[in-house]
């Protein structure tokens, strides 16, 4: 386990190094380092039956955990970065690991002929609902699914379902069911369909990537990481599902990456 202080510490040691980042992007990516394993809309996981009581319990300060960061991410352009990725969404939607439902105000609701709001978390969803009583969706559903259940999921909807398929910071909590996930994603979109993702990413930059990989595991584990392993290649691993990525907007100096992808031949 990484104490706080050293975590801190080693944030402020390794940042100067970061040449190429100019000063505004430092200071964004100290924010960044520092919230980044916190910012997780998800409650997937690999392991439905151990996770989903735990994130059941995360349910209620769930939203305290956001506002805690919101000034941090609107700071990093988090929150425009939603709104722009979402305005490519039209006809119907699915999102899985919809959580608290957290993206339902970003959503271009004229563009949408339904919305699926998809979560393994029952007590999550209850707040999607809640939150739907402010960011009003009409043809709006909340579907208690384990997104990991392949069968079950392409049973429930069959193949090609979707015009849009959205996924946000949930990446990171799939951790080694990622390529897996997205693989299903692919089954579920129609073939001219778009697949939008805001994920956590390991950065480019060597050092802040190293960083990364010296502390994802460690952060990953504790409570207030949610188990998001916060340095994935995500280019890496959404081209492994065989999807192409279409257009791409990093956050933070590529620790936040927004994708439009496309299903691939
Ligand atoms: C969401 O809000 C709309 C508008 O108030 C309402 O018509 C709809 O029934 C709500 N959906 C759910 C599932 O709560």
């Amino acid at each position: 386990m990484l104490p706080r202080t050293l975590f801190v510490f080693l944030t402020l040691l390794l940042l100067p190094a970061a040449q190429p980042l100019i000063l505004s992007r430092r200071a964004a990516l100290e924010i960044s380092l520092t919230f980044a394993s916190t910012i997780s809309d998800s409650s997937s996981s690999t392991s439905a039956t151990s996770q989903q009581p735990a994130y059941d319990g995360y349910a209620s300060t769930y939203d305290l955990l956001d506002d805690k960061v919101a000034s941090s991410l609107s700071f990093l352009g988090l929150s425009q970065g939603r709104s722009d990725l979402l305005s490519n969404s039209y006809g119907s939607v699915l999102e899985i690991c919809a959580g608290t439902g957290i993206n339902l105000p970003y959503y271009p609701k004229r563009k949408l002929k339904s919305l699926t709001m998809l979560d393994i978390s029952p007590n999550m969803l209850k707040l999607a609902e809640e939150r739907n009583e402010s960011y009003p969706c009409e043809n709006v559903k909340f579907d208690v699914a384990d997104i990991t259940d392949g069968r079950a999921v392409i049973g429930r909807y069959g193949e090609g379902a979707f015009d849009t398929i959205v996924d946000t910071f949930s990446l990171c909590v799939l951790d080694t069911e990622t390529v897996r996930t997205l693989e299903l994603v692919r089954r579920l979109i129609k073939p001219d369909g778009k697949i939008l993702l805001f994920e956590n990413a390991r950065a480019d930059n060597s050092f802040v990537g190293a960083y990364q990989d010296l502390t994802a595991q460690a952060i990953a584990k504790k409570g207030g990481g949610k188990g998001c392993v916060f340095n994935q290649r995500v280019d890496e691993l959404v081209k492994e599902a065989g999807l192409t990525i279409l257009d791409r907007n990093d956050y933070a100096g590529g620790l936040f990456r927004a994708y439009v992808c496309g299903r691939g031949g």
